[in-house]
């Protein structure tokens, strides 16, 4: 692990002069890279940025290879991500103690917008990065010590696609409870069902892919899906072939860097219920 290398630039410039020591100290407030590990998708770096352009606001980003992966700057899609797919699943099973997953920890907006749902009794939150749930747990991040604090969040080291397309009663997103099932699964990993931080990913997205998926799910349960681009019409046949039904959500937002409105999309699918609801015959009481 090399620890904040910009500082370590930095630090050696402040031994030259009392106005380099100044500019230093100003560069070190502006931005600071926190972490920075190579990783099997690539190198990771997590920094804080202060952005004086608005207002001095504090940002926290992740960097993976060549994608931006996550800001602290605007989260609304990826909290509209855990309030969507949590409503249908509420609808779904009233009164009941919810057993979600979240699939992609990063900054921990979903995740924490889903345990704001008093009714999610139990969250596992699957992430391939090992350094990136470490971030929460040392209290790197801001949304750390919250979600590392309440007793319903598990943070589990995995990849959750090799964890959804596993086969057989022994396979599942919890170690500690195979196939256990779930009223929710809420997936913010790729940019979107086409545009893949890896490859391999894909299988996941087709229609055999996404049946694996929905075994993890009880009847009825619901799976939703982040993505950047506009609902994809493949896409939603893909889901359509899986699940009994689905909907996509166009879910806007300001983007502050770009001074416009941007738009991302949340799928919301749920599977066949064990009891159908059979519409009453025409004319029938
Ligand atoms: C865009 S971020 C998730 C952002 C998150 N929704 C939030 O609110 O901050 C994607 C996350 O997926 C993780 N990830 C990448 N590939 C993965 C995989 N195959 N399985 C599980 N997690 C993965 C990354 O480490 C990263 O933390």
């Amino acid at each position: 692990m090399a620890y904040g290398r910009i500082f370590l630039t930095i630090e050696m410039s402040v031994l030259t002069s009392g106005t380099a020591l100044q500019g230093a100290m100003q560069a070190k407030r502006r931005f600071e890279e926190l972490d920075y590990q190579k990783t099997p998708l690539g190198d990771l770096i997590l920094r804080r940025r202060i952005l004086p352009s608005l207002d001095d606001i504090e940002v926290y980003e992740i960097i993976l290879g060549e994608a931006f992966l996550m800001t602290s700057l605007f989260t609304e899609v990826e909290e509209a991500l855990s309030r969507l797919g949590l409503a249908a699943a509420k609808a779904a099973f009233p009164g009941e103690s919810l057993d979600v997953v979240v699939g992609g920890l990063g900054l921990g907006y979903t995740a924490r917008a889903a345990l704001e749902f008093p009714e999610v009794g139990a969250l596992i939150v699957v992430d391939f990065l090992a350094a990136v749930i470490d971030w929460h747990q040392r209290g790197l991040v801001p949304l750390g010590p919250g979600l590392t604090a309440d007793a319903r969040c598990r943070m589990v080291q995995g990849d959750f696609f090799q964890l959804a397309l596993a086969r057989g009663d022994e396979s599942g997103f919890d170690p500690l409870a195979a196939g256990r099932r779930y009223h929710a699964v809420l997936l913010d990993i790729d940019h979107s069902p086409s545009k893949l931080l890896h490859e391999g990913n894909c299988a996941f997205y087709a229609p055999e892919g996404l049946r694996r998926l929905a075994h993890h799910l009880h009847p009825g349960g619901v799976f939703a899906l982040w993505s950047d681009d506009p609902p994809d019409a493949e896409f939603i046949a893909s889901l359509s072939a899986a699940f009994a039904t689905c909907e996509a959500h166009v879910v806007r937002f300001h983007n502050p860097h770009q001074e416009r409105e941007a738009a991302s999309t949340v799928y919301v699918a749920v599977t066949p219920t064990l009891n159908p609801v059979v519409p009453s015959p025409a004319g029938g009481a």
